[in-house]
């Protein structure tokens, strides 16, 4: 081996070791830039803003900002897709949910991710009662008026959703079946927060919804409740009925929100990312903002990556055959 050879060899080794502390500093120094949450439903509806509320807190644990990015179509599966085929570097998270995730698997014969296997749970940030609301004007107020009413004039009735396989969607398909009006209209958005906005304006009829969505145009007499999903009302919505008291006691259900990245997150980056969402959940104003539009924090079991996956598991094997049974199909 000549001088010069060895020389380069030498220099050869430096650089591939400072590339290596390089690399290691780097790992080390997650996140060095900004994070991007997807939001697979348009601005406004509950996904959106619990993953606002408690990104804004996590980013000043994180020492990086939070994006949210709002990229909607197809019930919330294709940014689903999008964000299990992403790196998993930490820098890629979504705000998933009920529908993207527990619910898109018995509608979609073609969905391009396992919710189990592809992702890496990091935890549910907010769990959300489901709602039944209707328009201001509507010709019932309240539970038994309003399943009487569908049964009666199952063609006069718009519902509003968020896309096949959406909470939403899911959760009123459970409600026809239970009450025994399988068919209505039903009308696609890309969000409930802009069906919430033509349920307001009158333009559709009612739909069930998450309440973190719904609290303050409830309150402010803008829309309608039927009812809640809960076995007892909510301190934040004392006027709203319970389904149980409004005749339909097995009509009892909730949606869920939670942070996942990538399968194959590196154990540090995903032990970070879940206790900034633990600090965010544990902030008194972060946990107020948020349940004070009736949302329930989850506790520290439910919320951890492990109380997240098996909220999905029971929820796969819980919402696989009504949905099945539907009959629908999401493309
Ligand atoms: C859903 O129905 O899945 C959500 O309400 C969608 C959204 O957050 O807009």
């Amino acid at each position: 081996m000549t001088t010069l050879s060895r020389r380069t060899m030498l220099g050869a080794v430096a650089v591939a070791a400072s590339l290596g502390l390089a690399g290691a500093a780097q790992a080390q120094a997650y996140p060095n830039k900004p994070i991007t949450m997807f939001v697979a439903f348009a601005a406004g509806g509950p996904t959106d803003v619990i993953a606002r509320i408690v990104s804004e807190h996590m980013s000043k644990t994180l020492g990086q900002q939070i994006v949210i990015e709002n990229v909607a179509g197809a019930g919330g599966t294709t940014t689903t897709a999008r964000v299990a085929a992403a790196a998993p570097d930490g820098y890629t998270l979504i705000m998933g949910q009920m529908g993207t995730h527990a619910a898109a698997p018995a509608l979609y014969p073609n969905l391009k991710y396992n919710p189990i296997t592809d992702f890496t749970p990091i935890g549910i940030a907010g769990i959300t009662p489901i709602v039944i609301v209707t328009k201001k004007d509507f010709p019932a107020n309240n539970l038994r008026e309003f399943v009487a009413y569908l049964k009666a004039n199952p063609d006069k009735v718009n519902q509003a959703h968020a896309g096949v396989g959406s909470t939403a969607f899911t959760t009123c398909v459970l409600l026809k079946a239970q009450i025994g009006v399988p068919k209505l209209n039903a009308v696609a958005y890309r969000g409930t927060g802009p069906a919430l906005n033509d349920l307001v304006g009158g333009q559709v009829d009612f739909m069930c919804d998450q309440v973190t969505n719904l609290t303050p145009q409830i309150l402010a007499g803008n829309i309608k409740a039927m009812g809640i999903a809960t076995p007892a009302r909510l301190p934040v919505l004392p006027n709203v009925p319970t389904t149980a008291e409004g005749g339909l006691p097995e009509y009892q259900i909730s949606g869920w929100n939670g942070i996942f990245g990538p399968k194959g997150l590196p154990k540090d980056i995903q032990d970070k990312l879940v206790d900034a969402l633990n600090k965010a959940l544990e902030d008194p104003t972060t946990n107020k903002r948020l349940a004070d539009l009736g949302t329930v924090i989850p506790n520290a079991q439910e919320r951890a990556p492990a109380g997240m996956a098996a909220v999905l598991a029971r929820d796969l094997a819980v919402l696989d055959k009504p949905l099945r049974d539907s009959g629908a199909v999401g493309q």
